[in-house]
């Protein structure tokens, strides 16, 4: 990827997905921004662009964002046919437009799945990773107070592993690189993030039960681990985490409780 030169304004053409409503069938529009410095964010450009759609009367691109300090994982976008755009490791609040030569076309895209519908242009529904984190993406037993963590032993490699896990920000952009839209990375990361650590291992079994099973019925493909997944992934989410997550499954459909009611190894994942 070649870069803007240092300091010159870039001018651009932007090809933008502009959908009223879920119901509306949507279409790309075509807009020019001019005089873009390169040490703007992605979102910074398009804040530019959406003063001047409302300085001419037209409904500014609605997107989504919060932090825009690549933490909450709200800023989903598609530049270019990649989730993120086209700076590994980075969130579309952390792009900068350095990465855009003068007189580019960028095409922008919401996420593309059935389980995440548009709403409106660029901002789709991404509840159902809502819903799969209610299904079991937490701690629900007395863990006591804030210090009482630091008297748990843990080792060392187990929680580097858990941590690498927590950096899952649950932007969806393993659901969008994926052909099949499957949801295995995140939840594979919630998944073993709990299950390398002493306060998840009461829930351990249930938990990836209800997960998978939630996961499944939102409507996520299932994985052929073509790996585009932690290709896209800002947070650097490893499929190490996704072996994890089989092994946890296998071991409480086989051997818990709550599994062998459900049936054995009845239902799952691909
Ligand atoms: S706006 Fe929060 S991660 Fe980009």
């Amino acid at each position: 990827m070649s870069h803007a030169a240092h300091g010159k304004a870039l001018n651009l053409t932007l090809r933008v997905w502009r959908q009223k409503n879920a119901q509306d069938d949507g279409r790309f529009a075509d807009y020019k921004v001019t005089g873009i410095s390169p040490d703007m964010s992605f979102l910074e450009m398009l804040d530019i662009l959406n003063e001047q759609l409302i300085q001419k009367g037209e409904e500014p691109v609605a997107f989504d964002h919060d932090c825009r300090e690549g933490i909450c994982g709200m800023c989903s976008l598609m530049i270019n046919g990649q989730a993120h755009g086209p700076e590994r490791l980075t969130t579309t609040c952390q792009l900068h437009m350095r990465k855009f030569n003068d007189g580019d076309t960028i095409t922008i895209e919401p996420w593309r799945a059935r389980a995440f519908p548009v709403i409106c242009d660029l901002v789709v529904d991404r509840t159902a990773f809502d819903r799969i984190i209610s299904a079991g993406g937490f701690v629900s037993v007395n863990t006591g107070q804030a210090q009482d963590a630091n008297c748990l032993p843990v080792s060392k490699i187990d929680q580097e592993s858990a941590l690498d896990a927590a950096v899952c920000i649950g932007c969806g952009a393993c659901v969008a690189a994926c052909k099949n839209a499957s949801a295995m990375l995140f939840v594979s990361a919630k998944i073993s993030h709990l299950a390398q650590l002493p306060q998840g291992n009461p829930e351990r079994a249930s938990r990836v039960l209800s997960m998978v099973k939630q996961m499944d019925e939102e409507g996520f493909g299932n994985c052929s681990v073509t790996s585009e997944c932690q290709a896209a992934c800002p947070a650097g989410i490893s499929l190490t985490h996704m072996a994890r997550m089989n092994r946890e499954y296998m071991k409480a459909t086989l051997f818990s409780s709550e599994g062998l009611e459900a049936g054995g190894a009845a239902g799952g994942f691909g």
